[in-house]
């Protein structure tokens, strides 16, 4: 049976407006639809502001238009502040909508007070508790996540999806990494259950690998293998093109990369210039990635997008990069200079696509300086260029003296086809 909207219009002149603005919004006419529902004798009846927040809504879509689609978030959060007198399903319909379309635009945070609501309506669905503490890891609250997610695991202490995040919060807001290691084994015990996903997997190997368990952390990369979750072991970006050839060292030859990986060489006396002239504007590391030492970057492009100004004191850099479409409109990759400085280690780590090749230019103090990209290791040389694939697990140590410099050019892998290099999304 079909839930009524409390609060139909005694007058049936008014009754018939809501059919026809029902009737508008089959049609397509979401004006006119808007007009006879917005009526101000309709101010407080449930059915009326729902058929506004529809008509805004798809009108938002056919026009691509944020700002009618605010209206529309705006009407929808109006109707669902009256959710005492909306029956289940049509509180359902219009929270599940409206958060819908607030993730679309990307303001996580102001889902909060609809799953609130969702979760006193339906205290006994654990759903609602872990959707909204997704939202909050959306929004990069991960304190207010953590809060949920206790209050979740008091009365769910078995649920998958819970322990998963709690374990992921653990170990990346609080570094709390044999906690997190626990939560997230729990969490994908036995390979079965709602958190067995890529996610999960990797962040239960990393801090594994952080805590220099590396014998277990294999063991989890091979069961996330397995599960299809990881190209191979090694192998583990979570965004992927699953037929691009895979291998760790790429032979320059073996590329289509030649020409400019030649044009670097033959100019690295010049680019190492660029690099050291610039070093007021290097930037520290700052995604945890080093187990100890210093590591600061200069970036050049980002994305396929020049950072403003960077060009013009990297003229040279630039112009050879720009030479070759794949590595200036790499949008899965960068450009940059890498400083790393004695002492330094960078734990074992992957990038994020597979969609990329990286290229170093080797300009500065590579003696005694080591890169680990899966089984083998190798070394800089100044002036000379070498390709890996950041996807697979690299590790390096600086075990030497003065800064090693090198220029690292992200293109973009041979096996990508013009039109997925046009319209993959940027990394
Ligand atoms: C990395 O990408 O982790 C390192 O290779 C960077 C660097 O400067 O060596
Ligand atoms: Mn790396």
């Amino acid at each position: 049976f079909e839930e009524n909207w409390p609060g139909e219009p005694s007058d049936p002149y008014w009754s018939q407006q809501l059919d026809l603005a029902e009737e508008d919004l089959r049609q397509g006419a979401w004006s006119s639809c808007e007009r006879r529902a917005s009526a101000a004798e309709l101010g407080s009846c449930a059915r009326a502001q729902w058929l506004v927040a529809r008509c805004l809504d798809f009108m938002a879509e056919a026009k691509r238009d944020n700002k009618i689609l605010s209206r529309a978030i705006a009407v929808y959060l109006q109707l669902l502040k009256q959710n005492e007198r909306l029956p289940d399903q049509k509180l359902v319909d219009v929270a599940h909508r409206a958060i819908d379309r607030i993730q679309f635009r990307g303001t996580y945070l102001n889902a909060e007070p609809i799953y609130r609501l969702l979760i006193r309506r339906f205290p006994d669905n654990v759903h609602y508790r872990n959707n909204l503490t997704v939202s909050f890891l959306m929004a990069n609250r991960a304190d207010l996540a953590a809060s949920v997610l206790k209050e979740t695991l008091l009365r769910w202490p078995d649920d998958r999806i819970a322990l998963g995040h709690y374990g992921y919060v653990l170990k990346n807001q609080y570094n709390l990494l044999t906690e997190a290691v626990t939560y997230l084994e729990k969490a994908l015990e036995d390979d079965v259950g709602a958190a067995n996903e890529p996610r999960f997997y990797y962040h239960l190997g990393d801090a594994l690998l952080q805590l220099g368990k590396f014998g277990e952390a294999h063991e989890v990369h091979k069961r996330g293998a397995a599960q299809g979750h990881f190209l191979s072991p090694e192998q583990r970006s979570l965004y992927n093109v699953p037929r691009l050839k895979s291998r760790p060292w790429w032979p320059i030859e073996t590329t289509p990369y030649i020409k400019l990986a030649r044009a670097l060489e033959t100019s690295w006396r010049e680019i190492l210039k660029e690099g050291l002239a610039a070093k007021e504007f290097y930037e520290k590391e700052k995604e945890g990635l080093k187990e100890r030492g210093e590591w600061s970057q200069l970036d050049i492009i980002v994305r396929g997008k020049e950072v403003p100004g960077r060009c013009k004191r990297a003229p040279v850099t630039c112009s050879i990069v720009k030479s070759e479409a794949a590595a200036a409109g790499c949008r899965r990759g960068q450009v940059k200079f890498s400083a790393i400085e004695p002492g330094t280690h960078v734990r074992p780590h992957v990038g994020p696509t597979n969609c990329r090749l990286r290229m170093h230019l080797g300009l500065s103090n590579t003696k005694d300086t080591f890169i680990r990209v899966g089984q083998e290791t190798r070394q800089w040389e100044i002036g000379k260029v070498f390709i890996f694939d950041d996807s697979f697990e690299h590790e390096v140590w600086h075990n030497g003296t003065g800064s090693r410099l090198v220029l690292i050019v992200d293109v973009w892998h041979p096996d990508l086809t013009p039109t997925e290099r046009r319209t993959l999304p940027a990394i």
